[in-house]
């Protein structure tokens, strides 16, 4: 039987200011998810029966697109969820791609959009650009007009999203995971209440999309100097929408001497911060120092793919 796997994937820039209709940038990374199987009796996972809460994100995946007999399916992740890693897109979108692949109807536009309406369902919400980029690999650039390397459009209710796709230099990024999970709902809700009410966080989204579009021109240019310190800024602003947490912060702070820049990375309040640097290991150490869980990842190409084994 074949193997279908799929990226985990990082924030580079532009979260919550996305959700205003700001552009965002997200790169996939080299920890996949795996997902094979076997016909069965009735659906399982590794040999156990699928779990209603547990398995949301693979249930909806199966819902979605799969009418064929029931399938034990086997599913391996090198990505730690609640990560800010994007571990739920890629068992999504690896899901997706395996039961396509059985059916028969694999393309990565119907993975990406079949991918983001799971997650929509189980989240509640999304933006389709964690589900893009695991399907599509690179850097993903999600922005309101049209733009060169057009990917899909992907609409819901009164929402549009065009996902483009964007090649950006090898670059090696460390993670810094907090352990702490705060829900993107709350997170993403708090900062509209702001917004609406205060014309300075009304500023700052946008200074975020400005920032964004240059981070994307300097990773363009290779410029890591430049991409670093617009990231820090970022982390900045990121922290007066009030999404910021002290560990991240510590997290950044001893990041910086060692990196061209630092931020959190996702919907915050906790979660992940990421560290463009040269010396990722010694980065590494300082944030498990501080007890933070790190990991020492890199951009990757590969979107879904599928493998004959
Ligand atoms: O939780 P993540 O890593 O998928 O990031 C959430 C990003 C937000 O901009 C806060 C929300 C969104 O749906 O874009």
């Amino acid at each position: 039987m074949f193997e279908c796997s799929a990226p985990g994937k990082l924030i580079l820039f532009g979260e919550h200011a996305v959700v205003f209709g700001e552009p965002a940038l997200a790169t996939a990374i080299n920890l996949r998810t795996s997902v094979t199987g076997s016909y069965s009796s009735e659906p399982m996972i590794n040999g156990r029966p699928l779990r209603e809460e547990k398995d949301n994100y693979v249930k909806a995946a199966m819902n979605q697109v799969w009418k064929g007999k029931p399938l034990d399916l086997t599913i391996r992740s090198s990505l730690p969820s609640a990560s800010g890693m994007g571990s739920s897109a890629a068992v999504t979108v690896a899901t997706l791609g395996f039961l396509t692949s059985l059916d028969g109807t694999f393309s990565k536009e119907l993975i990406a959009k079949t991918g983001f309406e799971v997650e929509y369902e189980v989240q509640g919400r999304a933006s389709p650009i964690d589900t893009t980029t695991s399907t599509e690999g690179r850097a993903v650039f999600l922005t309101k007009e049209k733009d060169k390397g057009f990917l899909w459009q992907i609409e819901k209710d009164d929402k549009s999203w065009l996902l483009h796709a964007r090649d950006i230099p090898r670059m090696k990024i460390v993670v810094g995971n907090t352990g702490i999970k705060a829900r993107t709902g709350p997170l993403v809700e708090n900062v509209r209440r702001l917004v609406s009410g205060d014309k300075l966080a009304r500023q700052t989204i946008k200074e975020i999309g400005r920032i964004t579009l240059e981070g994307l021109k300097a990773l363009r240019e290779d410029d890591l100097e430049r991409v670093g310190k617009l990231m820090t800024s970022n982390h900045k602003l990121l922290g007066t929408l009030g999404v910021g947490h002290k560990l991240l912060d510590k997290y950044v702070e001893v990041s910086l001497p060692l990196s061209y820049g630092a931020k959190l990375t996702g919907a915050g309040g906790g979660g992940s911060m990421i560290a463009l640097t040269d010396r990722p290991e010694e980065v590494a150490e300082r944030i498990a120092e501080l007890g933070g869980k790190s990991f020492v990842v890199e951009t990757e190409d590969r979107g879904v793919i599928v493998d004959e084994g």
